[in-house]
């Protein structure tokens, strides 16, 4: 390295720099790869912050260094290597909706491995996506130890391996082993990496340097390229029945309907032919995904999670404060829930209760909850162990003062709350984020009970808590910008998505909610039956229909809401029969029965009395019954929930339609496939075509359908189709 003549290789085949301008933050990176050599290795250096994505400069620089380093007799070995924390995380995926300038990364691909000179990855970081089939394309693969993810995700955003990944991998780790890390999409780390031959070698330290001595050892031993696509896959070495039945037990997947059985079909194509035939099918499989509308939602939907990561006028200059330990106040359902994701994450976790009793009950769930997960081996003992040190219960309000922020989860009562803040305010320390769990109380009044207004907070989950991907991280009046920012670092560190919202009631994801279940009470007492409503929206892809949801949320909740907050008449009406199931004491999956009927296991069954009580009601209510398409039930659902997520927009509760569709597709069941309620409306029903059948709705049923001001802005701007 240093020499002349590696200058001269350096300004001969580095291409030059690419600037690429980053679609949703406007930022701008630096694609390019860089050369060295070392002896008679050539070393290429991938160089794309912050992941290393094949951006067009790099594919460029990629075709070319490995052209010039062939080209050079000097040169015995090639290692190829990725800049900072990745090796690459695959194609750029903002390049996806502008087509791709070639040369392609299958092309780019096939000349590494068609180089005559060996070639070894020197796989330092993360390995995803085309970043891995680069690698694959490589003769060897050397990976550090640390490399926890090496997988091919693509079918998460909808697509295929697509640059011979469904080709190369069955033909190096087996057909099964390759059909479960495609059809899942998850990552492997890198001794399991090892065990399968997906590397033939881990490096304890410097990874180009192993990878170097590999290359090296290589041409001092005489071994030429190990090209992967010259292997066939013998087709007696697959189960005849392998292919369709994997296809048969995709079921729901949450890539939607068509790309895991894609990926099966490319796989398949893998088995007793060519290469080149095996590719030309992933190809045209690829094409079609890529087509799709669902590629095209999971990847707004992709972007749309780290765009909501930035709150506009949360800059990078406001720093988070440090975060080292949490307080938890409540070990009900989702104190413990909430204090089981902190756990996770490696923070110690104060949790304070009000009676010896209360504080047993919380920690042995918490404690059934780790063990169930070790059980199932979703986690080693050792693992389990680790968090449950981290654990510390107490009746001492006052052990609250040495955390950096709490948590409150007690009962949601603005006066038990108010109190609660009040005495934290006593204890906490200076600096502390403290936090409330409400779903439905005003942050500013929690805030009013403290004299450091700007230090408190809503962080609203979802439960179950430890589960759900949501945070709602609530803004009040007085919010300091920088105790936002502390929620949102530690949503991230928690593994939780965290989106801001604004102090309201039912803040964005409820408030909409409301408007969806109101309409599938209109829609009930119209003659739609209970179970049919929640197939119809099951099938169009919800995870869990609304009546399921909320016979698993409790009826009786709704129900003591509807009671103690002022809502209009005609909810009131449209609700007669809710509060009448709760009244019953048929509160949902609790009682064993609800809008459905649940058994021991919770398997729901429909139940035509809860049918007879709105047909009663409807015969009260003067209303005519009819039998209602699945159509009519998704799009009046899905349109309430766009209108009143227009008004959020409206009103700055929330920031941007994205951050709605997020707030839905990790907190809501709504598939990403689907992008989200907004998206939805803009991309595949199109803003005036809504627009029109909701000025038709409420012509029909009045009030509640009136669009609102900022949707019919939206639908004027809007050409016909969209
Ligand atoms: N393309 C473009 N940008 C990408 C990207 C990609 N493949 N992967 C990550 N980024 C960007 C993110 O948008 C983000 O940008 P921002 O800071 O401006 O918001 C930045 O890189 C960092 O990403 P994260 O915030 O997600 O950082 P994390 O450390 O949490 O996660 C990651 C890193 C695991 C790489 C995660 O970003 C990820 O899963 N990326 C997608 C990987 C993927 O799907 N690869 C396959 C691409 S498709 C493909 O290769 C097709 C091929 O087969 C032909
Ligand atoms: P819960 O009734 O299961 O638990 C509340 C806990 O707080 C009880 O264990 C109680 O003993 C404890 N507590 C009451 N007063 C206390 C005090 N002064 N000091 C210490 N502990 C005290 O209630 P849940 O469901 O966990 O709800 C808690 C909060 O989370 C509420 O504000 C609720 O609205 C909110 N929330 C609930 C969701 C849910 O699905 N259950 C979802 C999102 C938010």
């Amino acid at each position: 390295m240093g020499s002349t003549f590696a200058k001269r290789l350096g300004r001969a085949i580095a291409p030059r720099p690419e600037f690429a301008r980053d679609a949703h933050r406007g930022s701008i990176t630096m694609a390019k790869v860089d050369v060295r050599t070392d002896g008679n290795i050539a070393v290429i250096t991938i160089s794309n912050p912050p992941v290393n994505a094949l951006a067009h400069g790099v594919r460029a620089g990629l075709d070319a260094s490995v052209a010039a380093a062939n080209a050079n007799p000097a040169i015995k070995a090639i290692v190829i290597t990725g800049e900072g924390r990745a090796f690459s995380a695959g194609a750029d995926i903002a390049e996806f909706r502008a087509g791709m300038k070639p040369p392609g990364l299958l092309e780019v691909i096939d000349r590494i491995e068609a180089s005559p000179k060996p070639v070894v990855a020197a796989i330092n970081g993360l390995a995803l996506g085309g970043g891995l089939e680069v690698a694959l394309g490589c003769h060897y693969r050397v990976a550090s130890k640390s490399v926890t993810q090496l997988g091919l995700p693509e079918v998460k955003i909808g697509i295929l391996p697509g640059a011979g990944g469904t080709q190369r991998l069955p033909r190096v780790i087996g057909v099964e082993a390759a059909l479960d890390l495609i059809v899942s999409g998850n990552p492997t780390v890198a001794a399991s990496a090892l065990k399968v031959g997906l590397v033939d070698e881990l490096a304890d330290g410097d990874v180009v340097a192993a990878g170097i001595a590999y290359a090296r050892k290589l041409v001092a031993d005489g071994k030429g390229p190990r090209p992967t696509s010259a292997r066939v896959i013998d087709k007696a070495s697959v189960p005849a029945d392998l292919f369709d039945k994997r296809a048969a037990a995709v079921g729901r997947h949450p890539s939607g309907p068509m790309a895991a059985r894609h990926c099966i079909e490319a796989v398949r194509a893998a088995v007793g032919t060519s290469y080149k035939d095996g590719v030309t099918q992933e190809q045209k499989l690829f094409s079609e995904l890529a087509a799709s509308p669902y590629a095209r939602a999971l990847q707004y939907a992709f972007f749309a999670e780290r765009q909501a990561a930035t709150v506009p006028d949360i800059g990078a200059d406001v720093k988070p404060r440090e975060v080292k330990s949490v307080g938890v106040v409540g070990a009900g359902t989702m104190g413990v829930g909430i204090a089981l994701a902190l756990l996770g994450a490696g923070f110690p976790v104060t949790i304070v209760e009000q009676s010896k009793e209360a504080l047993d009950t919380g920690l042995k769930r918490l404690k059934e909850t780790i063990d169930n997960a070790v059980l199932r081996k979703r986690m080693t003992a050792d693992e389990a162990m680790k968090r449950m040190v981290l654990v510390r219960p107490t009746l001492d309000f006052n052990e609250l003062g040495k955390v950096d922020m709490v948590i409150e989860a007690v009962f949601e009562n603005l006066a038990l709350k108010k109190a609660v803040f009040a005495k934290l305010d006593q204890v906490a320390k200076r600096g502390a984020v403290l936090a409330s769990n409400t779903s439905t109380l005003d942050i500013d009044a929690i805030a009013s009970a403290t004299k450091r207004p700007g230090d408190v907070i809503g962080t609203h989950f979802f439960a179950p808590a430890n589960v759900m991907r949501l945070l709602e991280i609530v803004r009040g009046t007085a919010s300091d910008k920088d105790a936002i920012a502390t929620a949102m670092a530690v949503a991230k560190r928690i593994g939780k998505v965290g989106v801001v919202v604004g102090n309201c009631f039912g803040f964005a994801g409820n408030r909409m909610i409301e408007e969806y279940l109101e309409e599938v009470q209109a829609l009930m007492l119209e003659g739609a039956t209970a179970i049919e409503i929640d197939q119809a929206l099951e099938a169009w892809g919800l995870a869990m229909g609304p009546n399921s949801m909320m016979d698993l949320a409790g009826i009786d909740v709704g129900h003591r809401i509807r009671r103690e907050h002022k809502f209009s008449d005609e909810r009131m009406r449209l609700y007669r029969v809710a509060d009448a199931l709760s009244e019953a004491g048929r509160h949902g999956q609790k009682t064993g029965k609800g809008y459905h009927l649940y058994d021991a296991k919770r398997t729901r069954t429909a139940d035509p009395a809860v049918d007879a009580m709105f047909e009663k009601e409807a015969a009260a209510q003067g209303l005519e019954r009819r039998k209602i398409e699945r159509e009519e039930i998704v799009a009046r659902c899905l349109l309430r929930l766009v209108n009143e997520g227009t008004r959020l927009i409206d009103e700055k509760i929330v920031a941007r339609p994205s951050d709605i569709d997020v707030i839905y597709t990790a907190g809501y069941g709504f598939p990403a496939w689907r992008g989200g309620p907004m998206w939805q409306a803009e991309n595949a029903l199109g803003l005036k075509a809504c627009f029109d059948r909701m000025k038709a709705l409420e012509a029909a049923y009045g009030p509640r359908w009136k669009p609102s001001a900022a949707f019919e802005r939206a639908a004027s701007r809007a050409h016909p189709g969209g």
